[in-house]
């Protein structure tokens, strides 16, 4: 039992916690709260975090590839003249030709137009936007060649082959072998 004296007595009840060792856990509670607060903002290595880690961020590029080197179930690199003589490995089905008109309603027809004669919305920006309904298009380009020009891009026309798969832009080619200048 504790001896209280009277004016204590007239104070109330004895407190639980005398004030001094209040103060003191305050402290103690403060110190902790910025070690913590220390950390956090070091990262030390053992914490990594999601955030911190090697991962590609939202709204950040992919990472590029070692220079000179493919992914393992990449595509193997061919220039124009390499790629001319590759067969279609895509049947010439409606599928195949629904799939590539798909391609080019999305990918193409903005500029090529949407029958391909070279009228596409954004084609006077351009000094000359090809017919692929030419003849020479036609008649004269393998489908190894549109198959190269469509991954490759040209001089102003951009390239595709990071866009599409190999089938889509083999059914791409099918498709715009489809073209024809209207009489
Ligand atoms: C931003 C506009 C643009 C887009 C999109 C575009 N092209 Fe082109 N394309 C051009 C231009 C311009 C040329 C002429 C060569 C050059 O300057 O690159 C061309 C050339 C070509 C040629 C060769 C024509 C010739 O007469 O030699 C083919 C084939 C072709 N494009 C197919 C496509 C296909 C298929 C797509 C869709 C994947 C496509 N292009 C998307 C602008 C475009």
């Amino acid at each position: 039992m504790t001896l209280r004296s009277p004016e204590s007595a007239a104070r109330g009840p004895a407190r639980r916690f005398p004030t001094r060792r209040r103060s003191a856990r305050g402290a103690l509670a403060a110190v902790l709260v910025a070690a913590a607060g220390a950390v956090a903002l070091a990262q030390p290595a053992f914490m990594r975090n999601m955030y911190t880690g090697p991962v590609v961020l939202p709204q950040v590029d992919p990472r590029v590839p070692v220079e000179d080197t493919i992914a393992v179930d990449g595509d193997r690199q061919r220039d124009r003249l390499e790629s001319r003589d590759l067969p279609n490995p895509v049947p010439d089905t409606p599928a195949v030709l629904a799939e590539g008109k798909w391609m080019y309603d999305v990918y193409c027809a903005m500029c090529h137009g949407p029958e391909g004669l070279g009228d596409g919305q954004i084609a006077g920006h351009y000094p000359r936007m090809p017919s692929l309904a030419a003849r020479h298009v036609q008649n004269n380009y393998t489908d190894g060649w549109i198959f190269s020009i469509i991954g490759d891009g040209g001089f102003r026309m951009p390239p595709f082959a990071h866009s599409m798969s190999a089938d889509e832009r083999w059914a791409l080619v099918r498709y715009v072998k489809t073209f024809t200048t209207p009489e």
